[in-house]
């Protein structure tokens, strides 16, 4: 796990900077998007980017983490709905490049399964954005998940509907109890994992995502296993890292060639 801490606009240059790098290389680039406040920032400089310098998303396809059930079509936060507004037509995805799970569907099993096997026929996830929740939830694997899950129906916590709520008018009755999540194994098959996370409610979970016990009861904490994982901090989101100057001083010291 490669730690970076900066402030929040340098965070998004960098992960900017990796997306950048694999539009401007890759002939079929494949990029997981997630909800959230986390990624605004990143998704702010890609708009800028493909505005200003031309940085096109036309060969690229995309595939969203995670979608509420129960929610209306047109519902501003519709997770599909989030996106296409934050991301997807800021910029000149083809027609049809960005899916989502399909929580409206009346066989969600089955949506499940037709989800994996389409990131699948993409050819898999090149480099997948994460937030993460204050219970350590990613996307919307919960307490609880089994870390080899695949994409399926979840149950919401009261936590994270709580912290959720106040994108529904602070109302947490409004906000949804089920959603389609990937599945935390479905997760670690991409190729890069960057993850951004801001504040200090964020604090505990980031320092057992990163120095925690692998556990199910953090599900953040199975990145541990994965070969390519980046994580974008804030100081307030590592106030609780145990080993915080280190990190620094890696960062720092890290050879010039070597991108994230
Ligand atoms: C939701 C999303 C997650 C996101 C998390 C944190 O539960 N399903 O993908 O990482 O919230 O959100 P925020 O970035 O707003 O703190």
């Amino acid at each position: 796990m490669e730690v970076v801490i900066a402030d929040e606009y340098t965070l998004a240059e960098l992960a900017a900077d990796a997306i950048e790098r694999l539009l401007r290389t890759e002939a079929a680039p494949v990029i997981g998007l997630a909800t959230g406040s986390s990624p605004l920032r990143i998704y702010d400089e890609l708009t800028t980017r493909h505005k200003n310098e031309g940085l096109s998303f036309a060969h690229a396809q995309a595939f969203m983490l995670d979608e509420y059930v129960g929610i209306a079509d047109d519902h501003p936060q519709r997770y599909r709905n989030v996106i296409d507004t934050e991301i997807a037509t800021r910029v000149d995805f083809a027609e049809g490049a960005v899916h989502g799970p399909d929580g409206s569907a009346d066989d969600l099993a089955a949506a499940s399964a037709d989800y994996e096997r389409k990131i699948v026929g993409a050819g898999g996830i090149d480099l997948q954005i994460l937030g993460i929740g204050t219970d350590g939830h990613v996307a919307f694997n919960e307490p609880g998940s089994s870390l080899a899950s695949r994409t399926r129906v979840k149950s919401l916590t009261q936590q994270t509907r709580m912290d959720n709520a106040r994108f529904f008018d602070g109302d947490v009755e409004q906000v949804p109890k089920l959603c389609l999540t990937q599945g935390m194994g479905t997760i670690m098959e991409a190729k890069h994992l960057v993850l951004v996370a801001t504040g200090g409610n964020k604090a505990e979970a980031v320092h057992q995502m990163i120095e925690g016990p692998i556990s199910a009861m953090w599900p953040a904490t199975v990145l541990q296993m994965h070969q390519h994982v980046t994580v974008l901090l804030d100081e307030a989101a590592a106030s609780r890292l145990q080993l915080g100057d280190y990190y620094r001083h890696a960062y720092e010291n890290k050879p010039e060639w070597q991108n994230l």
